[in-house]
């Protein structure tokens, strides 16, 4: 049985918003692998890039994904480069239902500008360089998801419900 929901998909596509309540709708724990990956190291996701580059954040974070992929009634929220690492693919499928947030790039350059750094993108980035990383993850998003869900142009409570719907309970 697959007691856990993992979201993955790109930075802005409501991963967090619509996993803190799809957990607390359905009674499970919810687990972000970035906010873990900086408890393991020790330090913000952006210093973990600066010092020991992207390598450096990849390998903490299999280490995060592998151990959360051992547990039971979790939703997971999956930093967006998560799976584009077949053995985290095939770790989180093992116990979990993968579901896959998607937005247009506009409006993930919308909700990720009021975010935090991103330090995959850097400070400055354009609607053409998002568009040029979704386009190179798509094919490895799609493949890894059971489903997915369009976020675009919706509230959360909405993404949740149609997550429940498709899920069941
Ligand atoms: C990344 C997305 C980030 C974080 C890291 C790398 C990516 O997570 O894991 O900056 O490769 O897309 P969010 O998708 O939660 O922003």
């Amino acid at each position: 049985m697959r007691s856990n929901i993992a979201l993955i998909g790109f930075m802005g596509t409501g991963k967090s918003a619509a996993g803190t309540m799809l957990a607390e709708r359905l009674g499970k724990r919810f687990v972000e692998t970035d906010a873990l990956v900086e408890e393991r190291a020790g330090k913000p996701i952006g210093r973990i890039f600066a010092e020991g580059g992207e390598g450096s954040f990849r390998v903490i974070e299999k280490g995060v994904i592998k151990d959360v992929s051992a547990m039971d009634g979790l939703v997971i929220s999956c930093g967006g480069g998560a799976v584009l690492d077949i053995e985290n693919v095939e770790a989180l499928r093992s116990r979990s239902v993968v579901v896959l947030l998607k937005a247009s790039p506009r409006a993930i350059m919308e909700r990720i500008a009021r975010g935090d750094a991103r330090p995959l993108l850097g400070n400055r980035y354009s609607l053409e360089d998002v568009k040029r990383l979704l386009d190179s993850r798509t094919r490895a998003y799609e493949s890894a998801a059971d489903f997915a869900i369009d976020t675009t142009g919706l509230d959360v409570g909405t993404v949740v419900d149609i997550m429940i719907e498709k899920v069941g309970k």
